[in-house]
Protein backbone atom coordinates (compact mmCIF):
# COMPACT_ATOMS: atom_id res chain seq x y z
CA UNK A 1 0.00 0.00 0.00
CA UNK A 2 1.35 3.51 -1.45
CA UNK A 3 1.50 6.52 1.73
CA UNK A 4 -0.95 8.01 0.61
CA UNK A 5 -3.25 4.69 0.68
CA UNK A 6 -2.04 4.56 4.09
CA UNK A 7 -2.77 7.88 5.36
CA UNK A 8 -6.31 7.35 3.95
CA UNK A 9 -7.00 4.37 5.15
CA UNK A 10 -5.35 5.03 8.71
CA UNK A 11 -8.14 8.09 8.84
CA UNK A 12 -11.24 6.66 7.91
CA UNK A 13 -10.64 3.62 9.89
CA UNK A 14 -10.18 6.34 12.88
CA UNK A 15 -13.84 7.27 11.83
CA UNK A 16 -15.40 4.05 13.30
CA UNK A 17 -17.96 4.02 16.28
CA UNK A 18 -15.97 2.28 19.64
CA UNK A 19 -17.97 -1.07 19.84
CA UNK A 20 -19.23 -0.25 23.28
CA UNK A 21 -20.54 2.81 22.26
CA UNK A 22 -21.90 1.04 19.43
CA UNK A 23 -23.55 -1.77 21.45
CA UNK A 24 -25.62 0.64 23.39
CA UNK A 25 -27.08 2.46 20.07
CA UNK A 26 -30.54 2.16 20.28
CA UNK A 27 -30.86 2.66 16.44
CA UNK A 28 -28.27 1.73 13.66
CA UNK A 29 -26.44 5.23 12.93
CA UNK A 30 -24.90 4.19 9.82
CA UNK A 31 -27.87 2.77 7.56
CA UNK A 32 -29.14 5.70 5.27
CA UNK A 33 -32.52 6.52 4.78
CA UNK A 34 -33.47 5.98 0.97
CA UNK A 35 -36.11 8.84 1.96
CA UNK A 36 -33.23 11.29 2.25
CA UNK A 37 -32.03 10.07 -1.41
CA UNK A 38 -34.70 10.62 -3.79
CA UNK A 39 -33.48 12.37 -7.04
CA UNK A 40 -34.81 15.63 -7.94
CA UNK A 41 -37.19 15.72 -11.58
CA UNK A 42 -34.12 18.70 -12.12
CA UNK A 43 -30.95 18.28 -11.05
CA UNK A 44 -28.85 20.78 -9.89
CA UNK A 45 -26.63 21.92 -12.36
CA UNK A 46 -23.11 20.76 -11.45
CA UNK A 47 -19.68 20.38 -12.37
CA UNK A 48 -20.50 16.31 -11.48
CA UNK A 49 -23.34 16.55 -13.86
CA UNK A 50 -21.98 18.99 -16.63
CA UNK A 51 -18.68 16.26 -16.77
CA UNK A 52 -20.69 12.84 -16.52
CA UNK A 53 -23.15 14.65 -19.01
CA UNK A 54 -20.03 15.74 -22.02
CA UNK A 55 -18.75 12.12 -21.27
CA UNK A 56 -22.19 10.61 -22.22
CA UNK A 57 -22.76 12.53 -25.16
CA UNK A 58 -19.40 11.85 -26.59
CA UNK A 59 -19.98 8.04 -26.11
CA UNK A 60 -23.26 9.12 -27.51
CA UNK A 61 -21.77 10.63 -30.47
CA UNK A 62 -19.49 7.96 -31.25
CA UNK A 63 -21.89 4.90 -30.89
CA UNK A 64 -25.38 4.25 -32.14
CA UNK A 65 -27.08 2.96 -29.31
CA UNK A 66 -26.68 5.83 -26.77
CA UNK A 67 -23.96 5.83 -23.45
CA UNK A 68 -24.31 3.51 -20.76
CA UNK A 69 -24.04 4.96 -17.27
CA UNK A 70 -22.93 2.92 -13.92
CA UNK A 71 -23.96 4.80 -10.70
CA UNK A 72 -21.80 3.04 -7.77
CA UNK A 73 -23.16 3.52 -4.33
CA UNK A 74 -26.10 4.66 -6.34
CA UNK A 75 -28.50 5.59 -3.73
CA UNK A 76 -31.50 6.50 -5.30
CA UNK A 77 -29.47 7.38 -8.43
CA UNK A 78 -28.97 11.44 -8.15
CA UNK A 79 -26.00 10.98 -10.31
CA UNK A 80 -26.87 8.81 -13.11
CA UNK A 81 -30.53 10.38 -13.56
CA UNK A 82 -28.71 14.37 -13.67
CA UNK A 83 -26.32 13.11 -16.47
CA UNK A 84 -29.52 11.62 -18.07
CA UNK A 85 -31.46 15.02 -18.07
CA UNK A 86 -32.70 16.80 -19.94
CA UNK A 87 -33.72 15.45 -23.12
CA UNK A 88 -32.84 14.48 -25.35
CA UNK A 89 -30.67 12.19 -23.52
CA UNK A 90 -27.56 10.54 -24.63
CA UNK A 91 -28.04 7.80 -21.85
CA UNK A 92 -29.58 5.31 -23.07
CA UNK A 93 -29.06 2.75 -20.12
CA UNK A 94 -28.36 3.13 -16.19
CA UNK A 95 -26.89 0.13 -14.10
CA UNK A 96 -26.87 0.66 -9.88
CA UNK A 97 -25.33 -0.59 -7.50
CA UNK A 98 -25.64 0.06 -4.21
CA UNK A 99 -25.01 -2.57 -0.97
CA UNK A 100 -28.56 -1.71 0.37
CA UNK A 101 -31.68 -3.01 -1.49
CA UNK A 102 -33.91 -0.44 -0.09
CA UNK A 103 -31.73 2.17 -2.45
CA UNK A 104 -31.91 0.11 -5.19
CA UNK A 105 -36.03 0.05 -4.82
CA UNK A 106 -36.03 3.45 -4.78
CA UNK A 107 -33.52 3.59 -7.53
CA UNK A 108 -35.41 1.43 -10.20
CA UNK A 109 -38.57 3.00 -9.44
CA UNK A 110 -37.76 6.30 -10.19
CA UNK A 111 -35.74 4.74 -13.54
CA UNK A 112 -39.18 3.48 -14.31
CA UNK A 113 -40.85 7.09 -14.04
CA UNK A 114 -38.42 9.01 -16.44
CA UNK A 115 -39.12 5.47 -19.09
CA UNK A 116 -35.14 5.33 -18.45
CA UNK A 117 -33.80 1.27 -19.22
CA UNK A 118 -31.95 0.46 -15.86
CA UNK A 119 -30.65 -2.50 -14.33
CA UNK A 120 -29.62 -3.27 -10.61
CA UNK A 121 -26.86 -5.11 -8.66
CA UNK A 122 -26.68 -5.68 -5.22
CA UNK A 123 -23.52 -5.74 -3.17
CA UNK A 124 -20.07 -3.91 -2.66
CA UNK A 125 -17.86 -2.25 -5.00
CA UNK A 126 -15.45 -3.86 -5.72
CA UNK A 127 -16.63 -6.98 -5.16
CA UNK A 128 -19.28 -6.97 -7.31
CA UNK A 129 -17.47 -5.03 -10.43
CA UNK A 130 -17.25 -8.40 -12.55
CA UNK A 131 -21.45 -8.40 -12.15
CA UNK A 132 -21.42 -4.89 -13.10
CA UNK A 133 -19.23 -4.76 -16.11
CA UNK A 134 -18.41 -1.60 -18.47
CA UNK A 135 -19.43 1.32 -19.22
CA UNK A 136 -19.37 4.46 -21.06
CA UNK A 137 -19.73 6.74 -18.01
CA UNK A 138 -18.94 5.62 -14.39
CA UNK A 139 -20.16 7.96 -11.55
CA UNK A 140 -19.43 7.74 -7.91
CA UNK A 141 -20.81 10.08 -5.36
CA UNK A 142 -20.38 10.68 -2.07
CA UNK A 143 -19.42 7.17 -1.32
CA UNK A 144 -15.69 7.45 -0.93
CA UNK A 145 -15.56 8.64 2.89
CA UNK A 146 -17.69 5.04 2.84
CA UNK A 147 -14.30 3.37 1.79
CA UNK A 148 -10.79 2.33 4.00
CA UNK A 149 -9.03 0.44 1.20
CA UNK A 150 -9.43 2.85 -1.71
CA UNK A 151 -6.86 1.58 -4.17
CA UNK A 152 -8.89 -1.56 -5.34
CA UNK A 153 -12.60 0.48 -4.68
CA UNK A 154 -10.55 3.42 -7.22
CA UNK A 155 -8.95 0.63 -9.86
CA UNK A 156 -12.22 -0.55 -10.18
CA UNK A 157 -14.04 2.43 -11.02
CA UNK A 158 -11.39 2.82 -14.27
CA UNK A 159 -11.73 -0.29 -14.83
CA UNK A 160 -15.38 -0.30 -15.36
CA UNK A 161 -15.11 2.86 -17.72
CA UNK A 162 -14.65 1.68 -21.34
CA UNK A 163 -11.87 3.30 -23.54
CA UNK A 164 -12.33 6.54 -24.29
CA UNK A 165 -15.05 6.49 -21.56
CA UNK A 166 -14.71 8.41 -17.82
CA UNK A 167 -15.08 8.26 -14.52
CA UNK A 168 -16.42 10.79 -12.36
CA UNK A 169 -16.23 11.33 -8.30
CA UNK A 170 -17.96 13.39 -6.30
CA UNK A 171 -17.21 13.90 -2.40
CA UNK A 172 -17.12 16.27 0.28
CA UNK A 173 -13.88 17.98 1.38
CA UNK A 174 -13.89 15.88 4.60
CA UNK A 175 -15.79 13.14 5.88
CA UNK A 176 -19.65 14.16 6.07
CA UNK A 177 -19.92 13.90 9.73
CA UNK A 178 -16.82 15.39 10.13
CA UNK A 179 -18.81 18.32 11.23
CA UNK A 180 -20.20 16.46 14.71
CA UNK A 181 -16.37 15.68 16.39
CA UNK A 182 -17.38 18.20 18.64
CA UNK A 183 -20.27 16.56 19.48
CA UNK A 184 -18.65 13.14 19.85
CA UNK A 185 -15.99 14.64 22.14
CA UNK A 186 -19.04 16.30 24.15
CA UNK A 187 -21.34 13.36 24.92
CA UNK A 188 -18.84 10.54 24.67
CA UNK A 189 -15.26 12.21 25.44
CA UNK A 190 -14.55 10.47 21.86
CA UNK A 191 -11.91 12.61 20.54
CA UNK A 192 -11.20 11.89 16.53
CA UNK A 193 -7.95 12.83 14.38
CA UNK A 194 -8.75 15.12 11.23
CA UNK A 195 -10.90 13.50 8.59
CA UNK A 196 -9.54 12.34 5.00
CA UNK A 197 -9.83 15.19 2.97
CA UNK A 198 -10.73 15.30 -1.18
CA UNK A 199 -6.39 15.90 -1.65
CA UNK A 200 -6.07 12.48 0.32
CA UNK A 201 -7.80 10.99 -2.43
CA UNK A 202 -6.34 12.94 -4.98
CA UNK A 203 -2.82 12.04 -3.70
CA UNK A 204 -4.13 7.99 -3.56
CA UNK A 205 -4.94 8.75 -7.28
CA UNK A 206 -1.65 10.14 -8.22
CA UNK A 207 -0.09 6.45 -6.44
CA UNK A 208 -2.42 4.64 -9.04
CA UNK A 209 -0.89 7.06 -12.03
CA UNK A 210 -4.25 9.08 -12.83
CA UNK A 211 -4.42 12.58 -11.90
CA UNK A 212 -8.43 13.87 -12.18
CA UNK A 213 -9.90 17.48 -13.32
CA UNK A 214 -10.62 19.14 -9.91
CA UNK A 215 -13.62 20.89 -9.19
CA UNK A 216 -14.45 22.53 -5.72
CA UNK A 217 -17.48 24.40 -6.07
CA UNK A 218 -20.42 24.88 -3.35
CA UNK A 219 -23.51 22.51 -2.73
CA UNK A 220 -26.74 24.23 -3.19
CA UNK A 221 -28.57 21.14 -1.92
CA UNK A 222 -28.28 19.71 1.61
CA UNK A 223 -29.11 16.30 3.04
CA UNK A 224 -31.32 16.65 6.59
CA UNK A 225 -29.25 17.02 9.98
CA UNK A 226 -31.97 18.11 11.92
CA UNK A 227 -31.37 17.14 15.74
CA UNK A 228 -32.97 13.99 15.91
CA UNK A 229 -30.80 12.53 12.91
CA UNK A 230 -28.04 13.90 15.14
CA UNK A 231 -29.02 12.18 17.95
CA UNK A 232 -29.08 8.71 15.63
CA UNK A 233 -25.92 9.30 14.64
CA UNK A 234 -24.40 10.07 17.33
CA UNK A 235 -25.76 6.50 19.18
CA UNK A 236 -27.88 8.60 21.38
CA UNK A 237 -31.40 7.70 22.71
CA UNK A 238 -34.18 10.32 21.51
CA UNK A 239 -34.77 11.44 25.03
CA UNK A 240 -31.39 13.20 24.35
CA UNK A 241 -33.16 14.86 21.48
CA UNK A 242 -33.12 18.53 23.44
CA UNK A 243 -29.55 18.45 24.50
CA UNK A 244 -28.29 17.37 21.32
CA UNK A 245 -29.98 20.70 19.63
CA UNK A 246 -28.55 23.10 22.28
CA UNK A 247 -25.54 21.56 21.19
CA UNK A 248 -25.95 22.16 17.84
CA UNK A 249 -26.55 25.84 18.09
CA UNK A 250 -22.68 25.82 19.30
CA UNK A 251 -21.60 24.37 16.31
CA UNK A 252 -20.25 26.26 13.39
CA UNK A 253 -22.02 25.73 10.26
CA UNK A 254 -22.05 22.96 8.11
CA UNK A 255 -19.49 23.05 5.53
CA UNK A 256 -21.91 23.45 1.80
CA UNK A 257 -18.44 22.89 -0.35
CA UNK A 258 -17.94 20.00 -2.66
CA UNK A 259 -15.61 18.17 -5.14
CA UNK A 260 -15.80 16.91 -8.10
CA UNK A 261 -13.04 14.37 -9.63
CA UNK A 262 -12.79 13.31 -13.45
CA UNK A 263 -10.33 11.38 -14.96
CA UNK A 264 -10.70 8.86 -18.09
CA UNK A 265 -9.99 5.22 -18.58
C1 LIG B 1 -24.20 8.93 0.99
S1 LIG B 1 -25.05 7.77 0.00
C2 LIG B 1 -24.90 8.54 -1.62
C3 LIG B 1 -25.97 8.09 -2.58
C4 LIG B 1 -25.91 8.74 -3.96
N1 LIG B 1 -24.69 8.37 -4.67
C5 LIG B 1 -26.05 10.23 -3.86
O1 LIG B 1 -25.08 10.96 -4.08
O2 LIG B 1 -27.18 10.70 -3.57
C6 LIG B 1 -23.90 6.44 -0.13
C7 LIG B 1 -24.50 5.22 -0.78
O3 LIG B 1 -23.42 4.34 -1.12
C8 LIG B 1 -23.75 3.03 -0.71
N2 LIG B 1 -22.44 2.39 -0.47
C9 LIG B 1 -21.49 2.74 0.42
N3 LIG B 1 -20.39 1.99 0.26
C10 LIG B 1 -20.65 1.13 -0.76
C11 LIG B 1 -19.90 0.09 -1.40
N4 LIG B 1 -18.65 -0.20 -1.06
N5 LIG B 1 -20.49 -0.58 -2.42
C12 LIG B 1 -21.76 -0.29 -2.81
N6 LIG B 1 -22.51 0.67 -2.23
C13 LIG B 1 -21.96 1.38 -1.23
C14 LIG B 1 -24.65 3.20 0.52
O4 LIG B 1 -25.48 2.09 0.72
C15 LIG B 1 -25.44 4.45 0.13
O5 LIG B 1 -26.61 4.13 -0.59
Amino acid sequence: MGDAAAVWARRQAARGIPDAIRRAAPADPWTHDPADFAPPQHPDDTPSRTAARALAERAAAWGCSGASVLDVGCGGGDAAFAAAWPDPSPVSRILGVDRQADMLAKFAAAARDRGLPHGTVQGSWPDVAGEAGRHDVVVCHHVLHNVVDLPPFLTALTAAARPAGGVVVEMLPEHPMAWLDPLWARFHDLHREPSATDSDAVAVLAELGITPRVHRWQRPRRHPHDAAWVTRRLCLPADRTGEVADALRDLPPRRADAVTLVWTA
